[in-house]
């Protein structure tokens, strides 16, 4: 099989993958959208500062599996040498690729120098590009936005600027750090990026479905698309499968799948981290809100397995 393109050396086969998503991109839902379709895995962020002091319970958001490479690790930070020691500790883990978060629009972190605050101190960000290429011996990415605010759109010149400072790929979510999640994503923007690239170039923002990426591929002409909040809950997207299409005892089958990867992955803490994920999977049922309040108050792996076996037992078409 063909390669649709390298991330340097990196063979990627396929042009859809799931976006980092904080809380939801762990290891076991990158793990089931990687086998669902997925062409690669792309990590939430992880704070550089905690790695760099090997704060335990941040390392433990390295752990993956095999199964889901190539697997892309991403750090955000403001400092060019936390950056550079959260790499080579991250390095430990053995990521295939280092991204560089520079979209977060968080107050909390863009108010910090880091995620999309970069995009105002692009010469920054390229000498972070820089020092990780220099600490590790993996590609180097970016994900960023299309700039600060309308008036400061300065994406040809970020982007200029990460890839002569050796970035080996380029995601763009096209809309600015102000409309954070507001408006629709600037599409033609993200083409341009490209049209100016000698790297890959990923778009993001309101991909619907497998096919409205592929289209967006087609006619922007991106190396290949990130799906985030569509994904939510549903990584048949990866498999091209409209989910309303999909039996429910199918998608409940899943989600039990899921659920119990958390608790392997997890232990019994995995059963609260799994709710978000529940909420998602179980949206657009008849008497879903019924089933979502009861998993959402289940604290043993025992309940939410009784409850959701038994819905599956009385489950009726979805009424999406
Ligand atoms: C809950 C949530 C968490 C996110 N966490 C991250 C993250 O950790 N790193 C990142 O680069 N982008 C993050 N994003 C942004 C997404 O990767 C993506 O760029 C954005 O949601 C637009 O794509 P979409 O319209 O397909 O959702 C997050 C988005 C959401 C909604």
């Amino acid at each position: 099989m063909e390669a649709a393109f390298h991330i340097e050396s990196i063979p990627i086969y396929g042009r859809v993958f799931l976006s980092p998503m904080a809380n939801f991109s762990d290891s076991p839902y990158r793990k089931l959208c990687r086998r669902f379709g997925a062409a690669f895995s792309f990590c939430e962020f992880v704070p550089a500062e905690t790695i760099a002091v090997r704060d335990p319970d941040y390392l433990s958001m390295l752990r993956f599996e095999e199964e889901e490479r190539p697997l892309i690790f991403q750090l955000f930070g403001n400092n060019c040498d936390t950056l550079a020691e959260a790499a080579r500790v991250a390095m430990e883990y053995q990521p295939d690729v280092i991204d560089l978060n520079m979209g977060c629009s968080v107050q909390q972190i863009a108010g910090n120098g880091s995620g999309a605050a970069l995009l105002r101190t692009p010469l920054l960000a390229g000498q972070m590009i820089e020092r990780l290429r220099k600490t590790v011996p993996v590609p180097v990415t970016a994900k960023i936005r299309l700039g600060w605010d309308d008036s400061s759109r300065n994406y040809l010149e970020v982007a200029r600027i990460l890839q002569e400072s050796g970035v080996a790929m380029v995601s763009v979510h096209g809309r600015t750090k102000a409309q954070a999640y507001t408006g629709t994503a600037d599409w033609s923007a993200i083409a341009e990026v490209k049209a100016n690239a000698r790297v890959p170039v990923l778009g993001v923002g309101d991909v619907l479905n497998h096919s409205d990426g592929l289209d967006r591929i087609r006619k922007w002409g991106v190396d290949g698309v990130l799906i985030g909040r569509n994904a939510a809950g549903n990584p048949w997207v990866f498999k091209g499968m409209d989910r309303s299409l999909v039996p429910p005892e199918e998608i409940l089958g899943v989600m039990l799948e899921h659920f119990r990867d958390m608790l392997r992955f997890y232990g019994e803490r995995g059963c609260i981290l799994f709710r978000k994920h529940a909420a998602r999977y179980v949206r657009g049922f008849e008497g879903a809100d019924d089933l979502r309040a009861k998993l959402l108050q289940t604290a043993t792996p025992e309940d939410f397995e009784t409850n959701v076996m038994r819905f599956i037992a009385n489950a009726s078409a979805p009424i999406l």
